[in-house]
C-alpha cells in the first residue's frame, strides 16, 4: 500500500534511511480507513478525534482526516508523537486542493510552540550551540540527511516567540534559512520583530536566487542542497548569515547608498522605526531587558545611519507618540499611566539609588563590580585594558553589565569611550544614577596608580571567572565515560595555576592562550 508514497520520497531525494530515522509513513486511500480499523470501539474514536488524526463530518459522524497522503509523524522533543503532517502526491485521485494537512491544535500539539524534529536535532544543537530553522518538512529532512544534524523546521507557521523559548534550552545561536523569494522576504518584518523582543542571537540567512550545476534553481533549503551539496550550504551559512537587523537594514536600504543619499537613508530608517514602534517592550522572563536590548539597536542603527544616538532615539519615540495618537492601535493601551506619576516614582526611584538602595532585579552588587566602574569612570583610559580582561558575562549587576555591553558596542565601532557617553546613552535613568554614584565614589578615593589598582582587580575578575566554570568541568567529567575519560586535565591545571599566580608556559615554549590545544604536559 506505500509504494507511491515511497516512490514519491524517494524520488525527492529521500534516502531509505531518513525514511527510517524520520518515521515517515503513509495513509491509505480509502475512505475511513482508520476508523474501520478501530472497529468503531466510541473510546478509541474520541481519543483518535481529541488527538486530531479523526475529523467530525456534518452528520456527527468520523472520517479520517489524512487521505493517501505521505505521513509525517510530528514528535515532541522526547520523542512522542503528538501529531501529522501528510503531503498529497501529485497523481493523487483524492480530491483535495492541500497541498499539506497537518493535525488541528490539540492538547498535544501546538504549532507556536513545537517545532519539527526537534527530538532528533536535539543532542546536536547542544553540541553545535546552534538551531538551524528551515520552513518545511522535506527542508529539514533534507538538511538531517546532508549532515546538518541540528537543523528543525517551524509547522507551517513563522518562527515566533514561543518557538525561541523552546530553542532556548538547547542553544544561544538560531540560525533561520529563508527562500530566496518573495515569500523569505516578506518575514523581514517578524524577524526583527522577534530578535528585538527576544534576547537571542538570532541569524537569517537568504538562499540565493541562481542557476545551479544542474540547471535548477533551487527555491528552497532541500533543493538547495541536492543541487549543490552540503558544503555549498555550510559556506552560506558561514558567508551569508546575517543578523536579524543587519537583515532588516539591508533589506530596507537595498539600492539606498546610505553615504550621499540622505533622503533614501531618513526613508529607511524611518521605516525601521515604524517597525520598532509597533514592538511592545514587555518584560520578558527570561531576565533579558527588552528596554535595554532596543538601546543597543538604536545605537547601532546610529552608527550605521551615522546619526547621533540621540537623534535616533527621538526618532523612534516619535513614532511611538504617533501610534499612540491613533486610537485604532491598542498595544499601548497597558501603559495609561498619567506623565505625571510616571515623573514622582520615577524621581523616587533615582533617590532610592542614590542612597544605595538598588532594585532586586538588578541582582547584588560586587565589590570588584563596583571598584572597577569607580576606577574606569575616572580613568577612561583604562577602556582597552578593561575591555581586553573583563567579558560582560563576568559581570551579574545589572546596571555593571549594561555599562559594559554599551561601551564595549561603541567602542567596537571605532568611537572613543566617554563617561559623558555612557550617560547620555544608558536607558534607565536608575542606572545613570548608579555611574553618576560610582563616578562620585572613585573621585573621592582617587589611586596612586591606576593601571596598578585595574591589575589587582582583575586577578578577582580572573577568579571568579575560574569558579564559574567549575561547574562545566565537573559535568564534564561526570559525563565522560570511565574507560576513556577526557578530563580536561589541562584547563584544570591551567586555571589552578592562573588562581597561584604561576605562568603556564614552564617548558620553555611559546604557546598561545588556549589550554585546549596546548596542553602544559
Ligand atoms: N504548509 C502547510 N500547509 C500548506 C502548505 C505548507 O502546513 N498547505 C507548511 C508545511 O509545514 C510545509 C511548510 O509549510 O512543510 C512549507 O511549505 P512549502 O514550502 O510550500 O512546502 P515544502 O515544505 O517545501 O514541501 P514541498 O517541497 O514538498 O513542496
Ligand atoms: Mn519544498
Amino acid at each position: 500500500m506505500g509504494e507511491r508514497a515511497r516512490n514519491y520520497l524517494r524520488n525527492r531525494g529521500i534516502t531509505d534511511e531518513s525514511i527510517e530515522k524520520f518515521q515517515l509513513g503513509y495513509c491509505p486511500e480509502p475512505p475511513n480507513w482508520l476508523v474501520g480499523k478501530v472497529n468503531n470501539v466510541p473510546r478509541r474514536i474520541r481519543l483518535l478525534t481529541e488527538a486530531g488524526i479523526l475529523s467530525s463530518g456534518n452528520y456527527g459522524g468520523m472520517y479520517d482526516r489524512f487521505r493517501d497522503r505521505v505521513m509525517f509523524p510530528i514528535h515532541n522533543a522526547m520523542g512522542q508523537c503528538i501529531a501529522f503532517g501528510g503531503r498529497m502526491m501529485d497523481d493523487t485521485t483524492v480530491v483535495s486542493k492541500a497541498k499539506y494537512i497537518n493535525s488541528p491544535e490539540t492538547a498535544l500539539f501546538s504549532k507556536r510552540k513545537q517545532l519539527y524534529g526537534l527530538d532528533i536535532a536535539k543532542t546536536s544543537m547542544t553540541r553545535s550551540r546552534r538551531a538551524l530553522v528551515v520552513e518545511g518538512y522535506m527542508d529539514c529532512i533534507v538538511c538531517h540527511q546532508f549532515g546538518f544534524t541540528d537543523t528543525v523546521a517551524v509547522l507551517g507557521t513563522a518562527l515566533g516567540s514561543k518557538h525561541i523559548e523552546t530553542l532556548r534550552h538547547y542553544v544561544d545561536k538560531v540560525i533561520l534559512m529563508l527562500d530566496g523569494d518573495a515569500a523569505g522576504q516578506k518575514r523581514t518584518s517578524e524577524v526583527l520583530e522577534l530578535f528585538i523582543s527576544q534576547n537571542m542571537d538570532l541569524q537569517v540567512v537568504t538562499l540565493p536566487q541562481e542557476q545551479a550545476p544542474d540547471g535548477s534553481i533551487p527555491k528552497d533549503p532541500a533543493e538547495y542542497l541536492l543541487a549543490w551539496g552540503k558544503d555549498k550550504l555550510e559556506e552560506l551559512i558561514q558567508t551569508k548569515g546575517k543578523s536579524a537587523l543587519d537583515h532588516a537594514v539591508d533589506f530596507y536600504t537595498r539600492g539606498v547608498d546610505l553615504h550621499n543619499d540622505i533622503h533614501g537613508a531618513q526613508q529607511a530608517l524611518d521605516r525601521i522605526m515604524e517597525l520598532m514602534a509597533k514592538i511592545p517592550l514587555e518584560p520578558q522572563a527570561r531576565g533579558a531587558d527588552p528596554q535595554f536590548r532596543e538601546h543597543q539597536i538604536l545605537l547601532n542603527l546610529a552608527v550605521r545611519f551615522r546619526m547621533e544616538p540621540a537623534d535616533v532615539i527621538a526618532r523612534l519615540k516619535s513614532f511611538r507618540q504617533k501610534l499612540k495618537a491613533n486610537p485604532r492601535r491598542n498595544w499601548d493601551d497597558y501603559d495609561d499611566e498619567s506623565d505625571e506619576t510616571e515623573q514622582t516614582t520615577q524621581e523616587q526611584n533615582i533617590e532610592a539609588v542614590l542612597n544605595g538602595e538598588y532594585p532586586s532585579e538588578w541582582g547584588t552588587q560586587t565589590p570588584y563590580e563596583r571598584e572597577l566602574f569607580e576606577l574606569l569612570l575616572n580613568n577612561p583610559q583604562l577602556w582597552p585594558n578593561v575591555h581586553q580582561s573583563v567579558m560582560a558575562e563576568d559581570l551579574r549587576f545589572a546596571p555593571a553589565r549594561q555599562a559594559y555591553q554599551l561601551i564595549q558596542l561603541w567602542t567596537d565601532q571605532g568611537n572613543e569611550f566617554s563617561v559623558q557617553f555612557l550617560l547620555d546613552n544608558l536607558a534607565d535613568p536608575r542606572m545613570k544614577a548608579w555611574v553618576i554614584q560610582r563616578l562620585d565614589a572613585g573621585s573621592r578615593n582617587p589611586v596612586a596608580n591606576a593601571n596598578e589598582s585595574l591589575n589587582e582587580l582583575l586577578v578577582n575578575f580572573r577568579n571568579y571567572r575560574i569558579d564559574r566554570q567549575k561547574p562545566e568541568i565537573l559535568e564534564k567529567i561526570q559525563e565522560s565515560d570511565p574507560g576513556q575519560a577526557e578530563i580536561p586535565w589541562s584547563q584544570i591545571l591551567h586555571n589552578l595555576r592562573t588562581r597561584h599566580g604561576i605562568s603556564d608556559s614552564t617548558d620553555g615554549t611559546d604557546r598561545g592562550d588556549d589550554p585546549e590545544n596546548n596542553p602544559p604536559f
